[in-house]
């Protein structure tokens, strides 16, 4: 018998033990969010959503303890590159979970894409990830900017408002959100009569609200998030421009943000996929637990996190922890019906959830849950090639 070369016998081994660490072992999971800046509060929500749901499983998903490796992107997509490959190249981390700013969302995607590592998007809502970068490899458990954006252009134009000025970061949160409400409000026949930006994640809002004030719109439409929106819905209500031209938003502008905005809030009407007061037995456990954890009330930041470990857990469970077998993890999140507290929702070929989208009110300390604004709307998923 011819002696096996010793480098053969080496390859074998360390693809064995490969094998072996992709399977057994622990799991490692790349959280990548904010801890910092204005979306810090939304990156927390999101690690307690996603660790409450590892914690009702026992720690552990596809039968693999979870560790976290964690990194503050500071939603700065200048430092994104480097943050996600120092965690698949340096910490060699079996999956991405990450991020909620859009910007480094994309930056995330592109090299998700180029190394194959499974990525689970639990906020940010860049049209593109599940557009041109769609992936087999890429999941969304939020939402695309697209989505609440023309959930409320349709909403603007029930109403019977025929002239909006939108006001909102220029980045591409701001840009789609904006797009997807023109795109519904002018199909009904209104029209935007004046686009306000300012750069992320500036909150000088006084030059633009003198400008709304001076164009005299019938109704304005807006994307703000985190401390951003906080600033945005007091400035608005300091400017008196709040008994005067009604403010709609997409519901980021009043989500994990109603203590501090306060009685400037009530009253406010936005589109989202979740509410405050569902009232379904799956909403009520999952707003029960998260309290008992944290001692906070959940936000849909924390929901999009729970929902994020869910997926990963569907996948895992159909491989028995083995993050090797990609497409058929791939494969059993495709066909999934996930149980979430939003009400249950499938993804769509693009990968992004295929879902309801509510009208709220601020009443007090809630969004209280109007009507449904849009019912099964699917991101239309334009350049996606999946
Ligand atoms: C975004 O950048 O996609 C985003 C940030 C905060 C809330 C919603 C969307």
């Amino acid at each position: 018998m011819k002696p096996i070369p010793t480098a053969a016998l080496l390859a074998a081994a360390l693809a064995s033990s490969l094998a072996q660490a992709q399977s057994t072992g622990k799991l490692k999971v790349g959280l990548m969010l904010p801890a910092t800046g204005t979306f810090a509060a939304l990156g927390t929500a999101i690690e307690n959503g996603f660790r409450l749901h590892v914690t009702e499983q026992g720690g552990k998903l596809g039968g693999r303890e979870v560790e976290f490796v964690k990194v503050d992107d500071e939603s700065d997509p200048a430092k994104a590159t480097d943050n996600v490959n120092k965690l698949i190249k340096r910490d060699n981390v079996d999956v991405l979970v990450g991020t909620v700013h859009s910007g480094v969302a994309m930056a995330m995607a592109k090299v998700a894409k180029e190394t194959g590592t499974l990525l689970i998007v639990p906020n940010a809502g860049a049209d593109a990830v599940t557009g041109p970068m769609c992936a087999p490899n890429i999941f969304r458990s939020s939402f695309s900017n697209w989505q609440p954006g023309y959930a409320m252009g349709e909403v603007v134009a029930k109403k019977g408002h025929k002239k909006v000025v939108t006001i909102t970061w220029k980045y591409a949160a701001g840009d789609e959100s904006v797009r997807g409400f023109k795109e519904a409000f002018e199909k009904a026949g209104g029209q935007v009569v004046k686009e306000l930006s300012l750069p992320f994640p500036n909150v000088e809002f006084q030059a633009l609200l003198t400008e709304i004030a001076a164009a005299k719109p019938d109704a304005v439409y807006t994307f703000f998030a985190g401390g951003g929106a906080v600033k945005f819905v007091k400035d608005y209500a300091a400017a008196g421009l709040k008994k005067n031209i009604p403010l709609y938003g997409a519901g980021f502008l009043t989500d994990g943000t109603l203590e501090a905005q306060g009685a400037d809030a009530d009253g406010l009407l936005t589109t989202l996929h979740y509410a405050d007061s569902l009232g379904t037995p799956r909403d009520n456990a999952f707003r029960l637990a998260y309290a008992k954890s944290f001692k906070l009330q959940p936000d849909v930041y924390a929901v999009q996190g729970y929902d994020a470990a869910q997926m990963l857990g569907i996948g895992l469970a159909a491989v028995k922890g083995d993050t090797g077998k990609k497409a058929e993890i791939a494969a059993a999140i495709e066909k999934a019906k996930i149980d979430s507290p939003r009400g249950a929702f499938s993804v769509s070929r693009s990968h992004n959830p295929v879902q309801d989208i509510y009208l709220r009110q601020v009443s007090g300390k809630e969004n209280k849950l109007v009507s449904v604004a849009s019912k099964s709307l699917a991101d239309p998923a334009r350049g996606c090639k999946l």
